[in-house]
């Protein structure tokens, strides 16, 4: 009998489920939540609520994408944390509801495993080219910038990761810090593709090891923005373009350089990218001129996973329910990867 995995990602910002079928995804649905734009930010409290309303529909829609019914489900995949406490409990209550209405297992998912393993998510009508173990895996989002070594399904090393802000943080914060709106990412990777990345130069750190730093960056840009608007008010405007192509090079470096670094020392060739960050135009580029020079295997995931979604969360809980991993009911979400 097939298994057939129902995921639920409610971490952030973003209530997803999705549908998978012995690996294969049938459906992946995901709300956005728009209320945090006038922020600047996302609001913990009204991305709580926003998930109220929205997991009911969102995992509907799943399932009848999926042409199933919910009693056709074998078990519940949810992400128990890390992210906002009050976005998980949202989709852990769920899970947990949900599982014990139709009598189904559910099983917890580590949220940043589900990036890890997007490339194992089978499309149907799609390219099969899943990257071998053991492989690295840049993870890069708004809370995260690691790189891990991913030996199975289940077992995971991090060799490096950020010891204070994540890569995401520093586009965001740094695209507020110059107006240019939230999510800083996106908005920064769109001017940056207009821009001469080569025309400022920013501070970068020198942390040893595989570990990644950066506040000093953004620091960096801050006092450059600063100074040069003293002189002319004006110069953001004049030169936006320019400083989202410095700055995002200044920050693809900074991430090449660890990434680089891994590999020789892991001798490790298959590469993986994952998180919301890996969407950005230009590190995806670094990647596959980087693989090409070094004989590297790179595997971007397709947008839609890189990003919060259920898919993820389905594929990384079918594995463990395949190892025989169930969650008890009692389960609580917790907001920190430490208190896995
Ligand atoms: O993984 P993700 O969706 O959520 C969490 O971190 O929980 O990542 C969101 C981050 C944000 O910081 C956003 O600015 C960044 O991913 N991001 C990008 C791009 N698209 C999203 N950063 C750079 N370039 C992009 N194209």
């Amino acid at each position: 009998m097939a298994d057939i995995i129902l995921g639920i990602e409610s971490s952030c910002d973003d209530t997803s489920a999705a549908v998978i079928r012995d690996g294969w995804l049938l459906s992946n649905v995901i709300a956005s939540q728009d209320v945090h734009k006038a922020y600047g930010g996302v609001v913990p409290e009204l991305a709580s609520r926003a998930h109220e309303l929205n997991i009911v529909p969102v995992v509907s829609e799943a399932v009848a994408r999926a042409g199933i019914k919910t009693s056709d489900l074998t078990a519940i995949a949810f992400t128990r944390g890390p992210g906002l406490l009050g976005s998980l409990l949202v989709g852990t209550s769920f899970a947990k509801a949900l599982g014990l209405a139709l009598d189904i297992p559910i099983v917890m998912v580590n949220h940043l495993q589900g990036h890890l393993l997007a490339d194992f998510i089978r499309v149907p009508g799609g390219e099969v080219r899943e990257p071998e173990f053991p492989y690295l895996c840049l993870l890069v989002s708004g809370g995260n910038s690691q790189i891990v070594r991913v030996d199975s399904p289940l077992e995971y090393t991090i060799l490096g990761q950020t010891i204070d802000d994540a890569v995401g943080e520093a586009f965001d914060k740094c695209s507020k810090m110059m107006g240019l709106g939230y999510p800083g990412g996106p908005v920064i990777d769109r001017l940056a593709a207009q821009g001469d990345p080569k025309r400022f130069k920013f501070a970068k750190p020198h942390i040893p090891g595989l570990d990644y730093s950066f506040s000093g960056v953004k620091t960096s840009l801050l006092y450059f923005v600063r100074d040069e608007i003293a002189k002319d008010p004006d110069f953001m405007e004049k030169n936006k373009e320019d400083i989202c192509a410095s700055f995002q090079k200044t920050l693809i470096d900074i991430l090449m350089d660890k990434l680089v670094k891994a590999a020789r020392q892991t001798g490790i060739r298959d590469i993986t990218i994952g998180g919301g960050v890996s969407a950005n135009s230009g590190l995806r580029q670094r990647i596959l001129q980087e693989g090409e020079k070094r004989g590297w295997r790179t595997f971007l995931p397709e947008f839609k996973f890189t990003t919060d979604n259920a898919a993820m969360i389905a594929i990384a809980g079918y594995y463990h329910y395949l190892a025989g991993d169930r969650t008890p009911l009692d389960v609580a979400p917790v907001s920190r990867v430490s208190d896995f």
